[in-house]
């Protein structure tokens, strides 16, 4: 007997179970064309150097939104995490994509690194080009390398300063400090009040000034705030070697041991973070918005006690570094059309996510509000190597594409061989400026001193929101 299939028939006799096989295997070619799709659920690999930067039990992209994904989509993540610091982190995720291995899909890219994972990511304009409409065009800039998008936008962040709200009170501060100089005259008078109190160990200001990314951001916000440049300014000249940048280096390394403790100089972000939240024995300390936006506010005895500023102005501006993270997909993904379904997933869920925030922040914690300025640096211009119109500031990663790396490690080196008083600041400028000039081939040339425009002030009882994003700038004095 023959097989039927359509009008055409079979000259040759088939058992019943062939022709079930036959038919089976013609129908997954109609069906699937030459690429039959496997049947097995897709698992992405999503590598997410911001799971380690939570302090608390939330994981920075919630795991139940993972699942929410999972849910929605039938499509599994695995969620890795990284090492801590970022100059590990960036080794790390540079090893995963760059030996050609279909894992990790998807990639957490630090605002600095696109430059040197440019290889290795694929260009998501032309996927993303909806969602892309609604975030900060000088934000998107930060991400995108010879007009490729190498990673969307995820979590902004900007530098900012935390302070004890109860020891302002306790000695008479009506607000936060707005300039350098302020900074350091609360911190001298709360110290010495809190060691006379008993606390021994008691200091003004804390920031972590080990050797790594954490020092690059710091250094940057100490130098522009005095017109000292940004190292590498956006046309390519090398700007550091001035005598503003000079000065700004000289007055850290004057903090050490005089408002901040001599072990500065080898803490990590996450050390001063737990220092200060936990151990409550100094009353500034210069992190990230975020941290507190996303864990420390829910932990009242901590949110109670702290409150979040700007960092403080020098004589040219006031500046915080731009941070935070967004998601690149690996061009050796095996599931990309998966990944990127993960990737839009998240960041609309971050938009709306984002949206309930800011509002619920203005309504319960309107003095947190301003300091939101992560949304601003998402929502509005920020300085990104283009154009400086707001306080917030970029590291020279766009200008030094894949050689930002060297350079940050360059730069941090010279910082940090000046707050252990290894070299002199004018030295170690000279000789960081030389081998800059060898790491990236560009030529010198001034800073470009911008001044950000001043805001006005609210002048609320707390003073954060005051001195959010406003300069308040005064000439400091010379260094005692
Ligand atoms: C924060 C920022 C990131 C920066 C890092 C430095 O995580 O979001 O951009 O590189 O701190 O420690």
């Amino acid at each position: 007997m023959g097989l039927t299939i359509g009008s055409w028939k079979t000259s040759w006799p088939l058992s019943t179970k062939t022709a079930r096989i036959v038919c089976t295997l013609l129908f997954s070619l109609i069906l699937y064309g030459e690429h039959p799709i496997s049947r097995e659920p897709v698992t992405v690999t999503f590598v997410d150097p911001e799971w380690s930067h939570d302090l608390t039990e939330h994981t920075v992209v919630a795991d139940d939104r993972l699942k929410d994904f999972t849910q929605e989509t039938g499509i599994g993540v695995k969620h890795l995490p990284t090492p801590e610091t970022t100059l590990d982190q960036l080794d790390l995720v540079r090893k995963l994509l760059g030996q050609g291995s279909s894992t990790p899909d998807v990639s957490g890219v630090d605002v600095i690194w696109p430059g040197v994972l440019n290889d290795e990511l694929m260009d998501l304009k032309p996927s993303l080009a909806t969602e892309l409409s609604s975030i900060n065009a000088d934000v998107v800039a930060s991400y995108t390398v010879k007009g490729r998008l190498v990673a969307v936008p995820y979590h902004s962040d900007i530098g900012v300063l935390f302070y004890r709200k109860d020891l302002l009170r306790r000695y008479g501060y009506r607000a936060p400090p707005r300039t350098w100089k302020e900074l350091e005259q609360m911190s001298v008078r709360i110290q010495e009040g809190e060691r006379a109190r008993g606390q021994k160990d008691f200091w003004g200001f804390l920031w972590p000034g080990a050797a790594g990314e954490g020092l690059t951001c710091n250094a940057l916000e100490w130098q522009v705030s005095e017109g000292g440049g940004r190292v590498i300014e956006a046309d390519g000249r090398i700007s550091v070697n001035n005598p503003d940048a000079i000065r700004s280096w000289q007055r850290a390394a004057h903090w050490i041991g005089w408002i901040s403790p001599p072990r500065v100089t080898s803490l990590q972000e996450w050390d001063v973070i737990n220092d200060y939240y936990y151990s409550g024995t100094s009353a500034f300390f210069r992190g990230w918005a975020r941290t507190y936006l996303l864990s420390v506010r829910d932990i009242p005895s901590i949110r109670d006690r702290i409150g979040i500023t700007s960092i403080p102005a020098g004589k040219n501006a006031q500046a915080a570094t731009l941070g935070g993270f967004g998601l690149g997909l690996s061009r050796s993904s095996r599931h990309s059309a998966e990944a990127l379904q993960l990737i839009r997933f998240l960041v609309h869920r971050e938009i709306e996510i984002e949206e309930a925030r800011a509002d619920y922040e203005s309504r319960n914690w309107p003095e947190l509000y301003d300091p939101t300025a992560i949304l601003r640096a998402k929502q509005s211009s920020a300085d990104t190597g283009r154009q400086q119109v707001s306080g917030v500031v970029a590291r020279p990663s766009t200008v030094a594409e894949d050689k930002y790396e060297e350079v940050s490690r360059a730069y941090i080196q010279a910082v940090h061989s000046v707050l252990l008083g290894q070299s002199r600041a004018p030295e170690a400028a000279a000789s960081l400026e030389r081998d800059l000039v060898r790491i990236t081939g560009f030529k010198t040339g001034p800073p470009i001193r911008n001044r950000v425009p001043k805001e006005k002030s609210s002048g609320n009882a707390s003073g954060a929101r005051r001195a959010a994003g406003s300069t308040g700038a005064s000439p400091h004095d010379s260094l005692k």
